[in-house]
């Protein structure tokens, strides 16, 4: 099969969808590779690391788009990548589709192959794509949070941990899954006061049974969210519900209630926000405040972190790619359960229901 490997477009993305090992994987089952003219140089990878493992360099995206047959990448195509996709090319990357009708009408229109990453679930409902990005989201939240609670960037002022005799800063984390944990493993480790909630009691157990002392689980409800923003001064948002859109969990009036310098990273905004008040922002530009509380809503966080995010990806990535390269998308989803649920969108039709329920459109 011929692959293609294009540079990211998104702003600020410096992930790359391949590393030089993810090619000489495909090159040594003679497939051929195409990866367009520093794709992986943000992520520490040269042009020549991919031709000593077999690949094409070629100049242009619209070159990789019109001889691959399946293109691997990292984020949703944008705009400008739309008009490329072909009409029955396999297009392997992130989509969260659920965000963006224009983007689901784009690729209806393509008449291509979406599969996308997010959706690709095991057995268990676990979802071994997102897995990684979202250990990289939840651990950089923390970081991120920290930053931006300094004051010469308009946040509280107040130390994660605080320093001996000085209370450490309060952190509230919705959701309890994979960002959740990893960020509550952070501030926890930097010494905060951590209360994490989620309405999965299993998720729950685990954080009980596994967390420091500075760590308390608690279940999620409005009535103990609304209790909790009031003296927590960084609130990090990662719930999912598979799919859909996320619950907003903090409305607009709850604002008011917040101490003023407040930081919220919404960590779930590739999923719309578990926030009332988020607006996907960009690395460039990446926070807003509103009533004196601080959102930092970057939809591509790993983007930032590309050394680790790229290996990260790639290592979960590369085996499913060798399966579609080997076998043709129909086969390989027809032989792999995982892979199967992460059709969304087949030749112009909708095949993922919570897409099709998004937007109220039809499903094939
Ligand atoms: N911004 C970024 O760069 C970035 C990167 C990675 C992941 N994400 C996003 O982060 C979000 C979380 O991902 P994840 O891998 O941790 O998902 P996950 O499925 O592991 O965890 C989500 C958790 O949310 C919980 N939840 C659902 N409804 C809830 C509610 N009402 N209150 C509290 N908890 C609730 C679920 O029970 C689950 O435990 C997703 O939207 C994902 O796409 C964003």
């Amino acid at each position: 099969m011929k692959i293609g490997v294009p540079i990211e477009i998104k702003n600020n993305e410096n992930r790359v969808g391949m590393t030089p090992s993810g090619v000489f994987e495909l090159t040594k089952r003679d497939h051929e590779v195409f990866v367009q003219k520093n794709a992986g140089f943000n992520s520490g990878f040269l042009d020549e690391d991919y031709i000593e493992t077999g690949a094409k360099i070629l100049d242009t995206i619209e070159e990789i788009y019109a001889i691959a047959e399946m293109i691997v990448k990292v984020k949703e195509p944008i705009e400008p990548e739309y008009k490329l996709i072909q009409p029955n090319q396999v297009v392997f990357t992130y989509f969260h589709f659920a965000s963006s009708e224009a983007l689901t009408n784009a690729m209806i229109e393509s008449k291509s192959i979406c599969i996308a990453y997010e959706t690709v679930e095991d057995a268990d409902g676990t979802l071994p794509l997102l897995i990684p990005m979202s250990e990289v989201a939840g651990r950089m939240s923390i970081q991120q949070g920290a930053k931006y609670l300094e004051k010469p960037i308009k946040g509280r002022g107040i130390l994660l941990g605080g320093v001996p005799g000085v209370p450490p800063a309060k952190v509230l984390i919705l959701g309890a899954g994979i960002v959740g944990y990893q960020a509550a493993k952070m501030a926890a480790g930097l010494g905060a006061h951590v209360v994490i909630m989620d309405i999965n009691m299993k998720a729950l157990r685990y954080v009980s049974d596994s967390m420091p002392n500075n760590v308390i689980s608690e279940f999620s409800s409005e009535y103990n969210i609304r209790k909790h923003i009031k003296d927590a001064d960084l609130i990090v948002g990662g719930v999912l519900i598979k799919g859909a859109k996320a619950p907003k969990l903090i409305t607009r009036d709850m604002l008011k209630e917040m101490q003023p310098g407040t930081v919220m990273v919404d960590v779930a905004v590739d999923q719309g926000g578990c926030f009332e008040t988020t607006k996907p922002t960009t690395h460039q530009d990446p926070t807003y405040i509103i009533d004196e509380v601080v959102h930092y809503t970057v939809a591509n966080m790993p983007g930032a972190v590309p050394y680790t995010s790229t290996m990260a990806l790639t290592n979960v990535t590369l085996p499913y790619v060798v399966k579609l390269a080997n076998e043709g998308w129909e086969k390989a989803c027809e032989n792999n359960a995982p892979l199967e649920k992460g059709l969304n969108i087949v030749k112009g039709e909708i095949v993922y229901k919570e897409i099709a329920e998004a937007f109220d459109m039809e499903m094939a």
